[in-house]
């Protein structure tokens, strides 16, 4: 198989392809109504409904708006989240499946609003959605999908065959669903936010939250917030006082490239049924069309050489459109809950001013205007109809028992693992190269850059001291326990973590 070697680094479509938004840093303390820590399409989903329900808002992102999950995700707006359906029912009843599809199609209807209010551009489309499968053992359960989800008054129908050159044994459509460009919405949704009594702040990363009478936020530069309403909008939650969000939160990865194919896209959005998971959607660019296929997810610090999953949905790609041309590529962190379910609403049963939003797999676009909405209620009429089936407190999480124990049992083994592992004490290394060696007892991490620089780091996790791993496509190290990610350097892509890495002064040859 040819080997395919990448002359750029990971670069998401989406980011190439918006200029940067300017806002300013906090440098002053200020008071609002409601402070919203995350500035991707869930902190400004919450904002934007809560100004328009007449909060003042401040959104605090650590670095800048749209650059994490939301510049990284492949923007399929729809209800149809693999076979969910069965899976809510089973574990939690029909009511809870009814509100699920309730909740995401009015989500896709309300994103679908805003933009014809606000005449947004960002290549909003209606399309076709698609759960397929090429294995006989997925046909009957593709099959009770597609009864269930019309029982849900979904548009849902089963089929045989689909316009991709795929043969397929089975597939659940969903009519009406969407896909548009995340960052494009984004912006313009910031644009509205931010005023005289609202407001917008990048690179104001929280590092604290104290409850007093009000919430009392303080970003790394010391500055305050003061505010009645938090909404932990950042992912992953910052606050880690209370919740244990770590044991109930999974990071999972997963890969995109976007082609230049010879043959036109015949429309639709799928994604397969079974494992290793493939997706597609047409990705409308000012050079002409190019297709998007993802796939190859794995626990996050936890998968093999991560250059080998682009490796794989490159020859995927070429394998269904001979002589495709790779334009882009880019990988993402999607957060998974035990059940399945996102959370949002009160951050803990006793927590009336302090909400979260975060867990929604690998379906941001909706579930992140579902929790905007849950939020916007809660606060401005003190409930919501999808108030119990999102609750991060919920009962059924205990019930999910099995995934919960599983998971947590591989944090234990990543932590243990870790810092049992044995490790060379040599640096010998090529540029671009990383590893972890043994200086003075501690295990450090070795990155040489392309100039022959050596970047040192302490490969002990801030958030509760795992042993880091090393990411070679995205050169980062990644936590295998609870998915904080860092630079080479040290610094925080993603967290739990709120503190850099250590740095090390060795050889820096
Ligand atoms: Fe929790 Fe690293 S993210 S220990």
């Amino acid at each position: 198989m040819e080997k395919y070697t990448f002359a750029q680094p990971p670069h998401p479509y989406w980011l190439a392809s918006t200029s940067d938004a300017d806002y300013p840093v906090l440098d002053r303390d200020i008071k609002v109504d409601a402070a919203i820590i995350g500035g991707g399409i869930t902190g400004i989903s919450c904002a934007y409904l809560l100004k328009k329900a007449g909060l003042s808002v401040a959104v605090l992102e650590a670095d800048r708006l749209g650059q994490g999950a939301t510049g990284h995700t492949t923007a399929k707006i729809t209800s149809q989240h693999g076979l969910i359906y069965n899976k809510i029912k089973k574990q939690m009843g029909m009511e809870a499946a009814q509100q699920y599809a309730a909740a995401n199609e009015q989500a896709i209807r309300e994103i679908e609003a805003i933009i014809q209010e606000k005449e947004i551009d960002c290549d909003f489309s209606r399309q076709t959605a698609y759960v397929y499968t090429e294995r006989d053992g997925y046909v009957q359960e593709i099959e009770e999908e597609a009864k269930l989800a019309q029982e849900l008054g979904i548009e849902a129908n089963f089929v045989t065959e689909i316009e991709l050159p795929i043969k397929i044994k089975a597939a659940v459509s969903f009519g009406k669903q969407a896909q548009f460009h995340p960052r494009k919405y984004l912006l313009a949704l910031a644009q509205d936010i931010h005023d005289d009594n609202s407001h917008i702040f990048i690179q104001s990363r929280v590092v604290d939250i104290d409850e007093e009478k009000n919430y009392l936020i303080t970003t790394a530069a010391g500055k305050k917030v003061v505010a009645e309403k938090v909404i932990i909008a950042s992912h992953y939650p910052c606050y880690n006082k209370a919740g244990l969000y770590f044991a109930r939160l999974f990071p999972h990865r997963s890969y995109v490239v976007a082609i230049k194919a010879q043959e036109a896209y015949p429309g639709g959005m799928y994604i397969t049924a079974e494992e290793p998971g493939r997706s597609f959607r047409s990705l409308p660019t000012e050079d002409g069309e190019l297709i998007m296929i993802g796939g190859e997810h794995h626990k996050t610090g936890q998968g093999v050489d991560t250059r080998q999953h682009y490796q794989n949905l490159v020859a995927y790609a070429r394998e269904v459109y001979p002589g495709a041309e790779i334009l882009y590529r880019w990988s993402t962190q999607d957060y998974l809950t035990p059940d399945q379910i996102p959370y949002a609403g009160y951050f803990l049963p006793n927590t009336p001013n302090l909400f979260l939003a975060t867990g929604f797999r690998r379906w941001g676009m909706t579930n992140s205007m579902v929790s905007a909405m849950i939020i916007r209620d809660l606060i401005v009429s003190g409930e919501s109809p999808w108030q119990d089936l999102y609750n991060p407190s919920r009962q059924t999480i205990a019930a999910s028992g099995k995934t919960f124990v599983v998971e947590n049992l591989n944090v234990a083994n990543q932590l243990i693992k870790g810092k049992l592992s044995a490790v060379p004490t040599d640096t010998e290394l090529e540029a671009g190269e990383a590893k972890v060696i043994m200086i003075d007892g501690d295990k450090v991490g070795v990155y040489k850059d392309e100039k022959g620089t050596q970047h040192l780091v302490d490969t002990t996790c801030t958030h509760l001291g795992c042993e880091l791993k090393w990411n070679a496509a995205e050169k980062s190290w990644d936590c295998p326990c609870h998915g904080s990610r860092f630079t080479y350097e040290g610094e925080i892509i993603e967290g739990p973590a709120v503190k850099p890495l250590r740095t090390v002064k060795g050889q820096t040859d």
